[in-house]
């Protein structure tokens, strides 16, 4: 078959990965943890074009080009070594989430082009290889593969994937404070955070013992262990990032004032902590049935989502074809 359609959703991260050790083969100098998404799935085919003359990728039914096509064209560069074919091939994805606001459609949109564009020339399908191709699209796309909760292991370009662990069940609720793009890329940033934040080398330190204590959180089913460690670990990154030169604030006003209210409603005894990754946008976490009322409280600062653990990648059949 040359043809594959392959559907995957973002995943949002309690410990976060933050700095690349190699940035050719994407390898992260710490390891993550995440929840899959069961929204804003990025839905994709890969056609192979055994007669076209170069790579095309459309998105949202728009021909993308500049940096986007660019991506896409090196990650199906992998494709080709790996698989030994030199066909050049026409991408076409749909995504749902609102592209670059700090919601990871970077994430879904590599964990289904790694599936579809694997099923399509021929390379391994179990879940470590795909998650490892994924790997070399965006980071935080290795887990995206994994259903429900995944740990990415810093590792090296063979064991540097994502595999699945139990944790107790629990919601995200993401709040959409804006849904425009976002002024530095994480690559961007991430590299300028390596080269000139005093404080990355404490990043990485804290970040391993925060990934260690995460595994045994979740081991213990401990709710509440999990969303102090999550919260913590999300500040520190952007405190980290703020420290760069020069600076780089990802969290407006309004995600501050997010965070205030997370802790008062704490303190009011309904038990949520706050994440956010690269932008303004606040995703609580919460116990299901906390969920709607914390969503509630936090509904005059934004769009609000309530997302449960979801899918990992997936293939589609030939009438999902894009
Ligand atoms: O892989 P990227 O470039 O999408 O970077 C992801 C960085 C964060 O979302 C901020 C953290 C994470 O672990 O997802």
């Amino acid at each position: 078959m040359t043809t594959a359609t392959a559907r995957a959703y973002p995943n949002i991260a309690l410990v976060k990965y933050w700095g690349k050790r190699d940035s050719t083969l994407m390898l992260p100098l710490t390891g993550s943890m995440s929840m899959t998404l069961d929204d804003f799935p990025t839905t994709t085919t890969v056609e192979r074009m055994p007669a076209a003359e170069a790579d095309t990728f459309q998105l949202n039914e728009e021909a993308a080009t500049g940096e986007s096509l660019r991506r896409v064209q090196k990650f199906l560069d992998i494709v080709r070594e790996r698989s030994g074919s030199t066909d050049f091939a026409a991408v076409r994805s749909r995504n749902e989430v609102p592209t670059a606001a700090g919601l990871a459609s970077s994430a879904s949109g590599f964990a289904a082009l790694a599936l579809a564009a694997s099923m399509a020339y021929g390379l391994p399908l179990d879940p470590a290889e795909v998650s490892r191709l994924a790997r070399r699209g965006s980071g935080s796309a290795t887990r995206s593969v994994i259903p429900h909760f995944a740990v990415w292991r810093a590792g090296d370009d063979v064991t540097s994937v994502a595999e699945p662990i139990d944790a107790p069940d629990m919601r995200m609720i993401v709040v959409v404070v804006d849904a425009g793009g976002k002024e530095i890329s994480s690559r961007e940033a991430m590299k300028r955070t390596v080269l000139t934040s005093p404080f990355h080398d404490a990043w990485v330190t804290s970040t391993e013992l925060a990934l260690d204590s995460m595994i045994s959180a979740c081991a213990d089913q401990d709710f509440t262990r999990i969303g102090r460690i999550t919260e913590t670990n999300a500040l520190r990154m952007h405190a980290t990032i703020q420290a760069c030169d020069p600076p780089i604030r990802y969290l407006a006003p309004q995600s501050v004032a997010i965070f205030d209210r997370i802790r008062e409603l704490r303190d009011a005894g309904l038990e949520t902590y706050g994440t956010a990754d690269a932008g303004p946008n606040v995703v609580a976490i919460a116990r299901p049935e906390d969920a709607d009322a914390v969503a509630q409280s936090l509904a005059e600062f934004g769009t609000v989502r309530v997302m449960a653990p979801g899918p990992g990648a997936a293939l589609l059949s030939d009438s999902d074809a894009l």
